[in-house]
């Protein structure tokens, strides 16, 4: 009987591995790497450069009068939600979907921002409109760069160094959904930002001047903007304040800031190098509970695709790097060929997984003992600008030298940009105690929660952003109250000491600068980032912080 039915079985998988056979062998140059530069090499370009005057040698510009600030998010009904991924294709997953299932709401880090629903963190009736009988005195923008292309050594250059390695040595077949992979090259460079990535930026700059342009009729000498000094960490700060100020002229309009962001120097933006303990084996905690998850949610797949590559040893590894792979070449390239091998539960799978929701909560979140030291720097930072004092306190990831230095550091602007990675604004979030991302616990790892409050696409995404608003209730110059807004969604404060429940998600200025001082000595940044200690497993950790309970034994 059990012999019968293997033998059935066996039957069934030879038939698809026979339909393979009589495809033609893969090319010698699948899985090769592509790569262009601009201008293309030999090109004659600048020869010409003397017919081409530039605007201030030609002239006539025409009337320029210049019109008021714009305030929308003091004066507009309702806030313009970003909806938009143009020019990026949807893709349309396996088996097609349920009627308002997005397969790009679903790549974790690596989906561009969108607008997440109102009520995304528990306040259903908070807009990110001034609340009636506020006005606005201050914005703090932290912001993502925008989309990139992967990472070094990521899982997509990986997956086409094998399908090129057995395309020039015992060679393949691909058929069926995989046939594109005969003729597929790995296109996509590493870490720096792409076109689209370029575009979200500048659409950030374009709606931060729109909704809150007002506020720079308070500045009185050129506002000081921060990135890193990564390459696409400049590029998304040009393109931010291309939008902001205008290609013409920001280069004159504001300061960029740029803070190294390298091994040894200290980064509020950039704090692992300044953790040992976040840059060694503690910030990679998840990568056990993920390959857990992976192995579960991607099985089916891999049994399913695999026989349409015979020659190749596909691994469930391998068919993870197939969904990055989507999502890379999608933000880079506009379309992706990978996207719609897989099922709308499979991209539910992917969201929740490596490079996403469990990885962020372990490594990067709530669940890793050195979140919270990570984003103290920051922090610290938010409350020297809203008390206007010049920062004092001295964590490893601040460089004091920057920040006792008024012209590099500033206290009294009314609008603050600051640009940084995902893995950062995650941290910084933890600091923060925004604690409506604990509401369903530390992840599972066999299955999704039901309604689960830590979806990384709403909270770290390519473009993501995180606005303080300062604001006076009833409207005057005395600032009262602030509050925090992820993605367009208004954050509860309620896990910050003395902040009220608010359907707003107001809490007075004067409790949130005191429950930060206290959040900033309840932290210890020595002990998280520099003690030896192991992390508890299972880790039930929320807080971003070691347990002091478990700290007997460790030194
Ligand atoms: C602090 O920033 C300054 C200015 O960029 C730089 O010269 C210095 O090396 C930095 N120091 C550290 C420790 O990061
Ligand atoms: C295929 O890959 C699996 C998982 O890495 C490995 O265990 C197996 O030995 C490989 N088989 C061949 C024929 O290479
Ligand atoms: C999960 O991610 C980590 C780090 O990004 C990587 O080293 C690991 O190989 C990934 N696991 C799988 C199954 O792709
Ligand atoms: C950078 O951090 C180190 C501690 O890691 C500290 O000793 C040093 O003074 C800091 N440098 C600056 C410029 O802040
Ligand atoms: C607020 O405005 C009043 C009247 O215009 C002015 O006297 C006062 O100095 C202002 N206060 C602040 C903090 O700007
Ligand atoms: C932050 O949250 C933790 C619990 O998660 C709480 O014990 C602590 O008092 C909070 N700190 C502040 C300053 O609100
Ligand atoms: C950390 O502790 C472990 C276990 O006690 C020990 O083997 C290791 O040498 C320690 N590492 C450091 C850097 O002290």
């Amino acid at each position: 009987m059990l012999t019968k039915l293997c033998l059935s079985l066996v039957s069934a998988t030879s038939l698809i591995h026979a339909a393979a056979v009589g495809d033609p062998a893969a090319s010698s140059f699948a899985g090769a790497t592509a790569s262009a530069v601009y201008p293309p090499p030999g090109a004659s370009y600048g020869a010409e450069a003397s017919y081409f005057p530039p605007a201030s040698v030609v002239g006539y510009p025409g009337p320029t009068p210049t019109g008021d600030e714009a305030a929308a998010i003091e004066t507009a009904p309702a806030t313009s939600l970003m909806e938009s991924v143009y020019p990026l294709t949807d893709p349309v997953p396996a088996g097609g979907e349920t009627p308002d299932f997005e397969v790009i709401k679903y790549w974790g880090n690596l989906s561009p921002w969108y607008s997440v629903p109102a009520g995304a963190h528990g306040l259903p009736y908070a807009s990110p409109q001034i609340p009636s009988g506020c006005s606005i005195n201050q914005a703090h923008l932290l912001h993502r760069h925008g989309a990139r292309y992967p990472t070094s050594g990521s899982g997509p250059a990986n997956f086409a160094a094998k399908l090129h390695s057995v395309a020039t040595t015992s060679g393949f077949k691909a058929s069926g959904p995989l046939a594109f992979l005969a003729t597929w090259e790995y296109r996509l460079g590493a870490e720096i930002l792409t076109p689209f990535g370029r575009e979200q930026m500048y659409d950030l700059g374009v709606g931060f001047r729109v909704k809150y342009g007002e506020l720079l009729k308070g500045f009185t000498q050129l506002p000081v903007f921060r990135t890193t000094s990564e390459d696409r960490m400049i590029n998304s700060a040009l393109n931010f304040a291309a939008g902001f100020f205008g290609a013409q002229t920001f280069q004159e309009d504001y300061y960029q800031s740029i803070i190294i962001e390298e091994g040894g120097y200290n980064n509020t933006l950039a704090p692992s190098n300044a953790c040992p303990t976040n840059n060694g084996p503690v910030g990679g905690i998840a990568s056990t509970y993920e390959n857990d998850w992976i192995a579960i949610y991607l099985t089916p797949a891999l049994t399913r695709l695999s026989p349409y590559l015979p020659g190749v040893n596909l691994t469930v590894s391998d068919v993870y790097s197939m969904q990055q792979a989507c999502a890379y070449e999608t933000v880079a390239l506009g379309f992706s060929e990978f996207c719609g091998l897989f099922t709308q539960a499979e991209w539910e799978g992917f969201e929740y997984s490596n490079g996403s929701d469990v990885s962020f909560w372990y490594n990067n979140g709530p669940g890793n003992p050195t979140s919270a030291a990570m984003g103290l720097g920051w922090v610290s930072e938010l409350v020297a600008r809203l008390t206007q004092t010049q920062p004092t306190e001295a964590f490893a990831e601040t460089n004091a030298t920057l920040n006792s230095n008024p012209a590099t550091f500033p206290v009294n602007q009314p609008i603050y940009v600051d640009a940084t990675h995902d893995t950062v604004i995650s941290a910084i979030l933890t600091t923060m105690n925004m604690t409506s991302f604990l509401r369903t616990g530390p992840l599972p790892t066999d299955h999704i929660p039901y309604d689960n409050s830590y979806i990384v696409s709403q909270i770290s995404p390519f473009g993501s952003n995180l606005v303080g608003q300062v604001l006076s209730c009833p409207a005057s110059n005395v600032s009262t109250h602030i509050r925090w807004i992820l993605n367009d969604a208004v954050l509860p404060l309620t896990g910050i000491q003395g902040c009220p429940e608010d359907p707003n998600g107001l809490c007075a200025l004067s409790t949130f600068i005191s429950a930060y001082k206290q959040r900033i000595a309840e932290v210890d940044y020595n002990f998280d980032c520099y003690a030896n200690y192991t992390v508890p497993v299972p880790d039930t950790i929320v807080t971003g912080q070691f347990p002091a309970a478990l700290r007997n034994g460790t030194v």
